[in-house]
């Protein structure tokens, strides 16, 4: 494991093919301000460029992934700050461009740009304390950075209402009983299982997980036939890597393959 001593609010480390940013305002229960924001931004944008990383987790401490935006932040701005400047949502589209699978690992608060931030991963492991929602409408605002849009895609309409209109929070049970969640575990193993899980994913190829990941997000964004067309013009694709024949060939050999992501 490496320590990437760059970023304040940022912790980043790699533990072989895995990537491990750890958000790092415990005080403020990782209130998202600009400054993690264009960290986090930085971090992810690193470890996806970085061809040695097949996967990255994404985490916070045991008492908050991320309590949401920074209000002490935001309670001063203007109407032409956030507008003009983009204050508080200026980085929030970093972790849509990551093409790398990233795993939340999710103890304690996920609230408002918390549970957002965990919407915006692929896969979300929850540990058995955590907590979601969209708390935005009690402080005189509404979801910023995805809540109205992604929650009712993951959980439906009447119960993305039930959350984002009363402000209110579910426990972890609820959230993987509703949908938001991949995974309940015990809070002392989140880490090992969200390292388990990423592990897994980096040692297969990595043209095939990226491409997955590419068609899975698809699903969310435009017609079932043009997401149809896209996964098989994808899956087409897949025929021209060298880990497709070694895979199948292994397979068909009753070998361990040797995947070399090209
Ligand atoms: N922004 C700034 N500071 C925050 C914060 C936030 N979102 N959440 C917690 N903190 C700070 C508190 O102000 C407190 O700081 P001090 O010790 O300096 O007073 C510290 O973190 C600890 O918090 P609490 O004392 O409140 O801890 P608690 O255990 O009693 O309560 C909590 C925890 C229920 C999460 C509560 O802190 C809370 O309700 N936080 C705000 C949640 C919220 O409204 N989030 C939505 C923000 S808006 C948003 O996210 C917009 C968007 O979509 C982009």
């Amino acid at each position: 494991m490496t320590a990437n001593p760059t970023f304040e609010t940022v912790l980043v480390r790699t533990d072989g093919p895995v990537g491990i940013i750890t958000l790092n305002r415990p005080k403020q229960l990782n209130a998202l301000n600009d400054q993690l924001m264009d960290e986090l931004g930085a971090a992810l944008a690193a470890l996806d460029a970085d061809d040695a990383i097949g996967c990255i987790v994404l985490t916070g401490s045991d008492k908050a992934f991320a309590a949401g935006a920074d209000i002490a932040a935001m309670a001063r701005y203007t109407f032409s700050d956030v507008f003009g400047s983009e204050y508080i949502t200026r980085n929030w589209e970093a972790l849509r461009r990551v093409r790398k699978p990233v795993i939340a690992a999710v103890a304690g608060y996920a609230l408002g740009g918390g549970c957002e931030v965990a919407m915006m991963c692929d896969i979300v492991i929850a540990a058995d304390n955590a907590k979601f929602g969209q708390p935005e409408v009690k402080i005189g605002v509404i979801p910023g950075a995805g809540g109205t849009q992604r929650l009712p895609r993951a959980i439906g309409k009447a119960k993305a209402m039930d959350l984002v209109l009363t402000g209110r929070t579910i426990d972890a049970e609820q959230a993987e009983r509703w949908g938001l969640v991949s995974r309940v575990v015990p809070l002392a193993s989140l880490m090992d299982e969200a390292l388990a899980t990423a592990h897994a994913i980096a040692a297969l190829p990595r043209l095939a997980v990226l491409a997955a990941k590419e068609a899975v997000n698809r699903a969310f964004e435009g017609t079932l036939s043009d997401g149809l067309m896209y996964e098989r013009r994808l899956f087409h694709a897949m025929f021209a890597t060298e880990d497709q024949k070694e895979g199948m060939a292994a397979f068909l050999e009753k070998r361990a393959a040797q995947f070399r992501n090209r």
